[in-house]
């Protein structure tokens, strides 16, 4: 099959939304993501097969660093290094266009995104308690972590 890597628009909005909601307890509306995705700074890249979207990642760059908002693969393409791919193609271009530092949070309950993460780098900066609360009976703490560019 053949895998398409392109940056999302406003026109993709619905189908991310789809995706994200297969991903996470709190998705995001589709009108965030056509905001997001037409946002001035938004650095995206989408995954496409046979047309559908497979696998997306959603940076903000903001003043020379930029924040890893959102990123989702399909429940039946995990483990494929889809997300791994899409994240060090969208850091490799942040890199050239002179970006020095890359953020992220992550539910310190998330196995597969914490080793996704550290597998590219990412080293661990801070915790901030009891953050995330959608879906859970017990809140969990957000993991903050970074990774630096050279540049
Ligand atoms: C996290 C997520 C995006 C990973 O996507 P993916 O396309 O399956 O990830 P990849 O196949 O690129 O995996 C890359 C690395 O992540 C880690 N990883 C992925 N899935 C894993 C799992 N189930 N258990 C442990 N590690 C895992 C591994 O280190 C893997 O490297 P390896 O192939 O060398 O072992 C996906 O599980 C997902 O959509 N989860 C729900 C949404 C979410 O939690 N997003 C992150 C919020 S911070």
């Amino acid at each position: 099959m053949t895998l398409l890597l392109r940056a999302l628009t406003p026109a993709d909005a619905a189908v991310a939304a789809a995706l994200h909601a297969r991903a996470f307890d709190d998705p995001w509306s589709e009108a965030s993501f056509a905001a997001q995705f037409a946002a001035t700074g938004a650095v995206t890249l989408g995954a496409f097969e046979e047309g559908e979207l497979t696998a997306f990642a959603l940076f903000q760059d903001t003043a020379g660093e930029a924040d890893l908002l959102t990123v989702a693969t399909h429940p039946a393409r995990r483990g494929e290094g889809l997300a791994r791919r899409l994240i060090t193609r969208i850091i490799d271009d942040l890199a050239r266009q002179g970006i020095t530092r890359v953020t992220l949070d992550v539910a310190e309950d998330n196995a597969p995104a914490r080793h996704l993460y550290a597998a590219l780098g990412f080293t661990e900066d801070g915790r901030r308690p009891r953050y995330y609360t959608a879906g859970r009976q017990v809140p969990a703490d957000a993991v903050l972590m970074s990774k630096r560019l050279n540049g």
